[in-house]
């Protein structure tokens, strides 16, 4: 099978990683990839949202099946895009259709469909910039802190949690001012939740899932989870937490009623789904659902899964996932990601890269890489590199994960020493 993914990151590594170990595939393409991808396959110039070009080199280079690493080209249509034209329709694109996509490109779409299937989430409310008054009264019946979510896409900047009602009057004025142009035309208000979050994942081919190991990532930029949000420091997988008890209640509350709602919805979805999940007092709630794989989730997941991948992703473009079997690795696996400096506020970019062919005993993942003309290996963006392991434990996985990262090198590399000491 010839398979063309795409995406760049982290996440995307990852994925080419695992795909490229399964016996089914002939030929692997990323685009557009990044300096590690072209250890798995062969990275093609493309971006990922050039429906054109993507179709194109698909019927040029007999592409079997297209799998989606990042939201925006499934937000944008991707999917519909290949039903839709008639020479590619007949290629599987592995990901939800644009309108099941709004699951996670609209807060308050993903709200309503979580009322109306009655799973578990914060009570909330939506207002646009025509019921701001609403939208402040409805404030002064919450409880500190404040939790606000622009409804559309803001690449993970979208939500605010305020501490005071002053700031979240303020905040509200802005967000519905056109702080984050269209995609906070609407915004979300909702009730904040206390607990720990965990990361769980399924595949779906619509009707049938299968559970993926589920995560922990690390959000913040520093340890102790302190400063700004980042795109992920790091992730641990299995998340102790997520007991058989505890992933039964999600099975039961979250994730097969969601399967079935978007049935019942008519929303087409064959796919990854990651549920955002925050465990409230033992119970599970959803934050968000995103259409996609997490980063740096996916490089701590893929290292779990025993089974063949592709295997999998062919049950789902054939509508036959139930007859397809799922084996995680019992070994423990976390990743540590190394970031640039100044990340995520302003950074420069084009820094060498030095020491990854010293790490041994870790799967190094390439986020923001390139190579440049001479081959060199340079920094391409703000989280860089993802060292993932395996260990017999958590500590042991920790252990060798931070040995690496700190055999890496850049200017201004920066990760976190304390990924997964919380748990
Ligand atoms: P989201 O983009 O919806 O995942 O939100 C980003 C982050 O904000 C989440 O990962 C949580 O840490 C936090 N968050 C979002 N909604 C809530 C909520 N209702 N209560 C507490 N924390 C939240
Ligand atoms: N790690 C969170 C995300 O991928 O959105």
């Amino acid at each position: 099978m010839k398979i063309l993914l795409l995406g760049s990151g982290g996440r995307e590594h990852a994925l080419a990683w695992k795909i490229a170990q399964s016996p089914k595939v002939e030929k692997l393409f990323i685009a557009p990839g990044n300096a590690g991808t072209n250890q798995c396959g062969e990275n093609v110039d493309m971006k990922a949202d050039d429906f054109e070009g993507i179709g194109k080199f698909v019927l040029a280079n007999g592409i079997d099946m297209v799998v989606v690493g990042p939201e925006d080209p499934l937000v944008k249509g991707i999917y519909d895009y290949f039903k839709t034209t008639e020479s590619l329709k007949a290629i599987p694109v592995i990901g939800p259709s644009k309108e099941a996509a709004q699951l996670e490109g609209s807060k308050d779409f993903a709200k309503q469909f979580m009322m109306r299937h009655g799973i578990p989430t914060a009570a909330y409310q939506t207002f646009t910039a025509n019921q701001l008054e609403e939208g402040l009264k409805f404030l002064e019946t919450l409880e500190a802190p404040y939790v606000l979510k622009a409804d559309g896409l803001c690449a993970g900047k979208g939500v605010l949690i305020l501490p005071t009602l002053d700031e979240a009057k303020a905040e509200l004025k802005e967000m519905l001012g056109g702080m984050f142009g269209q995609a906070s035309a609407r915004v979300v208000i909702e009730e904040f939740m206390s607990g720990i979050e965990c990361s769980v994942f399924v595949l779906t081919d619509g009707k049938n899932y299968k559970i993926l190991p589920e995560a922990k990532d690390y959000k913040r930029i520093g340890e102790g989870d302190t400063g700004l949000n980042t795109g992920g420091m790091g992730s641990v997988s299995p998340v102790p937490f997520a007991t058989k008890e505890w992933m039964q209640m999600v099975e039961d509350r979250i994730i097969r009623p969601t399967v079935q709602g978007l049935a019942a919805d008519g929303l087409d979805y064959k796919g990854f789904i990651f549920f955002g999940l925050i465990n409230v007092k033992g119970q599970p709630k959803v934050i968000e659902y995103n259409c996609r794989m997490g980063d740096p989730e996916t490089e701590t997941v893929m290292l779990r899964i025993k089974s063949d991948l592709v295997d999998l992703l062919e049950g789902v473009a054939q509508g036959n996932l139930a007859e397809r079997t799922i084996e995680f690795d019992d070994r423990s696996a976390v990743c540590v990601m190394l970031v640039s400096g100044g990340y995520p506020g302003h950074y420069e970019k084009g820094f060498p890269i030095s020491g990854i062919e010293n790490v041994q005993g870790s799967v190094v993942f390439h986020a923001g890489t390139k190579a440049d003309a001479e081959g060199r290996v340079l920094t391409a963006g703000g989280r860089v590199i993802a060292v993932s392991s395996y260990g017999k434990d958590k500590a042991e996985a920790l252990a060798k994960s931070f040995e690496g990262a700190r055999k890496i090198e850049f200017e201004g590399r920066q990760f976190r020493r304390d990924i997964g000491a919380d748990l």
